[in-house]
């Protein structure tokens, strides 16, 4: 079976590790900060904080701007729940909005109609490797908060994301662009804000009882992600050079292909099917190839609204095939074999 995501690591890695257990110190730490550092320094920014993960450096952000229950906070629908939790971490309200269905990205005209007095802030993601329109949100003047946990390394007019809003968010799972495992950071021009995230961070050894968190992130975690930070370069190129590749192969078959932008990094290559996603799901399945639904459950129908129908179209008839820098040219071939063969038989299958 080929995986619809799997993590790219190699010897680098390895040695990275196994010096912090020889060092005998694993907890957060020197090769914490020494991350924190570099990831600042790439984004040509002054402060970043490690977390535990995407989620936590959320939360985190949230608490450092203040965000409470008498706030409302936009998210897109078409987004992973990781969203919905962080505000509702801080009892906020969390308000749905519709993407724009060329990009799949947050669309800043369906957000201005849902901004209300409580509106305390916008978190935009750049989804699948896509920046969001940022001019746009830049001009509804409410304080913007990136999530870049699917864009690593990608950029905006040519600077990086996650250097445009107040604050921003980056996620390290397994399956992101780099990973730690499990882990998050957080980057931001705002000393107050990183030494406000840092206060909540961790709870030993404070002077006030003040609630705070463990969301740290250990020094084991943070040697595996400055040796992908090394690689973050090679692994975007990779990931163009496969949706290139798919891009010619595919590109005639009948399905929408995701936008061609030289700035996308393809953290998903999601097809539009134009009709329901799950025949192709099991039929690729039954050709030895994972391949989802790239959005689990669109946020408004666990608040159990009505109203996104752009965000019900995408969820129903996307389509995410696997993508990743260790797809070796043998697999991608079979992808693309299996994606077009398959495509035929579900097309044939719903007109007969
Ligand atoms: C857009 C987005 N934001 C936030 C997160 C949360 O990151 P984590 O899984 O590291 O908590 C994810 C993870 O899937 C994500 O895709």
């Amino acid at each position: 079976m080929i995986p619809h995501s799997r993590p790219t690591l190699g010897q680098a890695e390895i040695e990275q590790v196994v010096k912090v257990l020889e060092s005998g110190h694993i907890a957060q730490g020197e090769r914490v900060h020494a991350f924190e550092q570099e990831f600042a320094r790439r984004h040509g920014l002054d402060n970043a904080l490690c977390a535990s993960s995407g989620t936590a450096a959320l939360h985190l952000v949230l608490l450092a701007l203040k965000i409470g229950p008498k706030n409302e906070v936009i998210i897109p629908s078409y987004v992973c729940s990781a969203l919905l939790n962080a505000v509702r971490y801080v009892g906020a309200t969390p308000v749905p909005a519709e993407i724009d269905p060329e990009t799949y990205n947050l669309a800043p005209a369906d957000v201005k109609k849902r901004l209300t007095k409580r509106t305390r802030a916008i978190i935009v993601p750049h989804l699948f490797g896509l920046a969001a329109d940022l001019e746009g949100f830049s001009e509804l003047d409410i304080p913007i908060i990136e999530d870049c946990a699917q864009a690593t390394g990608a950029t905006y007019k040519h600077k990086p994301v996650g250097t445009f809003g107040k604050a921003a968010i980056f996620s390290f799972y397994a399956t992101k662009v780099m990973t730690t495992g499990e882990g998050g950071m957080i980057v931001t021009n705002s000393r107050e804000i990183i030494d406000y995230a840092r206060d909540f961070r961790e709870y030993d050894k404070t002077e006030t009882d003040k609630i705070r968190f463990n969301y740290k992130m250990t020094d084991i975690q943070a040697a595996i992600g400055l040796a992908q930070l090394e690689r973050l370069e090679s692994f975007i190129r990779r990931r163009r050079t496969i949706a290139q590749k798919y891009q010619k192969a595919l590109s005639s078959i009948g399905f929408r292909l995701p936008p061609e932008d030289p700035e996308h990094i393809y953290f998903r290559y999601v097809i539009d099917l134009g009709t329901d996603s799950a025949p192709m799901i099991r039929g690729l399945k039954g050709k030895g190839i994972q391949s989802a639904r790239p959005i689990h459950t669109p946020l408004h129908r666990y608040l159990r609204r009505d109203g996104y129908p752009k965000t019900d179209e995408a969820w129903n008839q996307c389509l995410s095939i696997p993508i990743y820098p260790s797809l070796t040219d043998q697999e991608i071939k079979r992808v693309i074999k299996s994606v077009t063969e398959t495509y035929e038989e579900v097309s044939r299958a719903g007109n007969s």
